[in-house]
């Protein structure tokens, strides 16, 4: 049984009219839905302050005309099919409709979420939870949260993380945004961004207030004697897995970058979104255990499970992490403690662990398949970034128009990133193809079309 919003005045008589009228429009504006159970007479009448004849009167009268149903014992729901559809107020839907080859980049396999995990531990959460718990939580993270990232990124990281300078945040945009604002407080006002890199990001990067730089990448990563020529104290970069080349920060490179740092009083902001993945390369550990005075280390919860928890940790320097903290309690009061704990759970019980070694094997898997297929359908494709990530880079011969091959890819059912909206100066064609979220049969198909097209351009 719903609750259900119904106004009726009663100085103004007819009042069955009224709460006919009432429901009608209410089920065919579509704000009560079909399969709704409304409330029983008794309740609603005494609600609305109207004698229960009334209501059981509107009742039958909408039963007759098809808009209610009701059944002795199972009370009066609302029948379906009788919301109007609106042409000129409801939103029309997006006109690009799902491709049947999605390879978009960044995508992690969302059916292998552990739902069932999940929900055990959120289960087991909530059995042993004391109620004062469910109150607001440290907005920086609730400690047991704190202390279980803190262990898992000092186990698999190599981080230098202690409980008291990891912050939450709701993946590594949110944690970005609060780093830049904690900065630019400090004054700092120039932000070197790797050129190529993600372009999601790219609106808060701006929104930060400081001038954006962009930074060429070459194949030991970000080319620090170019970052060194410009006014920056503040960097965004990706050292275990440059998105989206896939390049390794060399160690060469890894020691410049935190002399530069060190040199200009600067902040390296780093973006560690996928590092778990890697199939054939040594692990590198994370810029921050190196220099945890100098990073802001970034971790999310987006690739490893899924985007749409909001879920992810940064270990920040103390004085920034204090003011990171600060800064979230003042702008939304702290993330979820559930959430939080669940996580914190599933980490602890080896839980997160098993998740990352079961989607390491599949992605593993669909890399092979896709990289077997490029060879076969699009020998003349150079593909780089392949060790590790949930997507490869395809170095496009010259001359090869980027934006008409993804086009002619799209039109053709396949959808891939061209790297142009990637880059801040221009380069040489390319394309970024995700493989995690496709099954390996089907990235071979992908790939002949994508062979299909590239005929075509
Ligand atoms: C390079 C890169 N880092 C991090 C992220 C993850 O962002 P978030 O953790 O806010 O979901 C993305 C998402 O697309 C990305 O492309």
């Amino acid at each position: 049984m719903a609750e259900i919003l119904v106004a009726v005045d009663r100085a103004a008589g007819r009042l069955v009219e009224q709460l006919v009228t009432g429901l009608r429009d209410g089920i065919r504006a579509g704000r009560i839905t079909g399969g709704t159970v409304l409330p029983p007479s008794r309740q609603l009448a005494a609600e609305l302050r109207l004698s229960r004849g009334i209501v059981v009167e509107a009742y039958q009268q909408l039963v007759a005309e098809g808009y209610l149903l009701s059944r002795a014992g199972a009370g009066t729901w609302v029948a379906s099919g009788h919301t109007v559809e609106h042409s000129a107020a409801t939103p029309a839907e997006p006109a690009d409709s799902e491709p049947e080859f999605d390879l978009t980049p960044g995508r992690p396999d969302l059916a292998a979420f552990p739902r069932a995990a999940w929900v055990a531990a959120l289960r087991r959460v909530l059995s042993n939870l004391p109620h004062a718990d469910l109150g607001y939580g440290d907005p920086g993270g609730v400690l047991r949260f704190r202390k279980e990232i803190a262990s898992y990124l000092r186990r698999v990281r190599a981080a230098d993380a202690t409980p008291d300078r990891v912050v939450a945040i709701n993946g590594s945009a949110h944690g970005l945004a609060l780093g830049l604002q904690a900065l630019y407080e400090r004054g700092h006002r120039v932000l070197a961004v790797e050129d190529p890199s993600a372009d999601r990001p790219r609106g808060l990067l701006a929104a930060s207030g400081m001038k954006l730089i962009g930074v060429p990448v070459d194949d030991a990563g970000l080319v620090v004697s170019e970052l060194r020529r410009t006014d920056a104290t503040v960097v965004f970069a990706g050292p275990a897995h440059q998105y989206p080349t896939g390049v390794v920060l060399a160690p060469s490179r890894r020691a410049e970058l935190i002399a530069w740092a060190r040199a200009v009083d600067g902040t390296i902001l780093e973006d560690d979104y996928d590092a778990e993945f890697r199939y054939d390369r040594e692990p590198v550990g994370c810029l921050q255990g190196m220099a945890p005075d100098r990073v802001l280390y970034l971790g999310t919860a987006s690739k490893s499970l899924a985007p749409a928890l909001r879920l992810g940790w940064a270990v920040a320097p103390p004085d920034l992490g204090a003011r990171m903290r600060d800064l979230r309690g003042d702008s939304d009061l702290g993330g979820s403690v559930l959430d939080h704990l669940v996580m914190s759970h599933l980490i602890a019980q080896g839980a997160y662990d098993r998740h990352l070694r079961t989607v390491r094997r599949r992605y593993r898997q669909r890399r092979d398949a896709l990289l077997g297929a490029l060879a076969q359908e699009l020998p003349q494709w150079r593909v780089r970034g392949v060790a590790a990530g949930l997507h490869v880079l395809i170095d496009l011969p010259p001359g090869s128009e980027e934006t008409a091959l993804a086009a002619a890819a799209q039109a053709r059912g396949v959808r891939v990133q061209p790297l142009g909206p990637l880059r801040f100066a221009p380069g040489p064609p390319g394309l970024v193809l995700g493989y995690a979220a496709v099954a390996p049969g089907r990235l071979a198909q992908a790939a002949r079309r994508l062979g299909k097209a590239a005929g075509e351009v």
